[in-house]
This record gives C-alpha cells, structure tokens and sequence, in this order.
C-alpha cells in the first residue's frame, strides 16, 4: 500500500511516498535495510555537530525487548503500533560535552528522525512518529541517565492492508493526506504576512 503525496510542486519522490502508515505486514525488516534506516538516522546535521540523538531499538523477534518498548507507549498506539516488526524510542541528550544545555538538541533529534524515516520509505519500508507514550515510565523502564530525554517512540515496518484496521483508523488510513498551504507557513518581513513568493502561484 502506498499513499503519496498530491504536492503543488513536483518534489523528490522519497519525500512524497514517505507517510505514517498504522497497519503493517506480519513481515520482519531484513538486517541490512534496518540498518541503514538507522545509518541515515547517524548521518543527520546537528547543531555544534553534538550529535544529541539515540534510539532504542526492539525487534518483534525479540519478545521481552519488543514487550518493553510497547508497554511505554498509550494503549491507543499499543492497539496498531502491534503490528508493526521494529519498535524505537528517539532521545535527546540535553546537555553539550560541557555540561550546557543543548537548546536545539530536540530540533537535531527531530532531524535524525527524518532522516531515518526517509531512508525507510526509499526502501519500502514506512516509519510512523509517535508523541503518545508514558515519558516518565520510559526513563524508568530503559533506565535514561538525568540528562537524557525520550521524545518520540517510532513504528517501523512494511506497509500492511488497513482492512485489519478497526473501521475509524481504516477511514484515517485510506483518507487523502493534506497539508496547509504554503502562504500559511512561508513568510516575509514578519511573522503572518504570506512571501509575495508563495502568493503568485
Ligand atoms: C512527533 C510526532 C508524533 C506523532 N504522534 C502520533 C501518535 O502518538 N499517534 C499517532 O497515531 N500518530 C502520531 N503521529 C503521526 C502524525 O499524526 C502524522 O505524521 C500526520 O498525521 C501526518 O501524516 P503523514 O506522516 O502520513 O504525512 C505523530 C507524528 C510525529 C511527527
């Protein structure tokens, strides 16, 4: 299943069959592309070049790990996130080699996490982000020293068929995907006043 982009411009195709798919194929990742989505995650810029991303990894295979990485998350996401072969959770290391706090230390996870996702979809593959987990039973669980936060859990695997979706996730699954216009986002002089750029078109 697939589930590409209508953009207004033509853009990479990488970027536009990337989605967040919540049914996935009772199929396991083959080592090599995991570990590239992983090698892509490695390879994102950050700010100072801290590197503040890591993940926690949990393979379905591996029951115990894939048991503990589910239990953190909302029994909303548990209900699809299931499904899915490879479970993470990304973390921000909050503060820089000097002790400092490293304030775009989320933006640069965010970014690895992009990253990953994009080299999933150019495989086949498909990641989809998750802010509904337990963050205080996750530092607990995977025991996260002082300085290190968990921002996000992520399902990884290969796009399976929504009709095993209840019918309300099913509808979401299948619906066209949008996005706000440009002249929302994209800005000149201040914050609110569309560039002139994405008005004429
Ligand atoms: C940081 C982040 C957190 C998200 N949290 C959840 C979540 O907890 N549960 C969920 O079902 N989807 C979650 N999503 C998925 C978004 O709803 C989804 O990316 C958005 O609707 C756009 O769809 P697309 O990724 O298919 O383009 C999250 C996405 C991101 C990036």
């Amino acid at each position: 299943m697939s589930n590409t982009a209508q953009t207004d411009f033509p853009i990479n195709e990488i970027i536009a069959d990337r989605w967040s798919p919540r049914a996935y194929a009772d199929k396991p990742i083959e080592k090599e592309k995991l570990l590239a989505v992983l090698e892509a995650a490695r390879w994102a810029a950050s700010s100072y070049g801290a590197q503040p991303w890591s993940y926690i990894v949990a393979t379905k295979d591996n029951t115990e790990e894939y048991a503990k990485l589910l239990s953190v998350l909302i029994p909303f996401n548990q209900g699809w996130a299931v499904s899915a072969p490879v479970l993470l959770l990304s973390l921000a290391s909050t503060v820089n080699a000097e002790g400092k706090p490293n304030g775009h230390a989320v933006h640069d996870v965010g970014a690895a996490s992009a990253q990953l996702s994009l080299e999933a979809s150019s495989l086949g593959l498909q990641a989809h982000q998750m802010a509904g987990f337990d963050a205080e039973k996750a530092k607990e669980v995977f025991e996260l020293p002082k300085d290190v936060e968990p921002i996000a859990a992520i399902a990884l695997g290969y796009p399976g068929d929504p009709s095993s979706l209840p019918d309300f996730l099913k509808e979401r699954e299948l619906g066209v995907r949008a996005r706000k216009p440009l002249s929302e986002i994209i800005f000149s002089g201040k914050f609110g006043t569309p560039s002139p750029l994405v008005l004429k078109y």
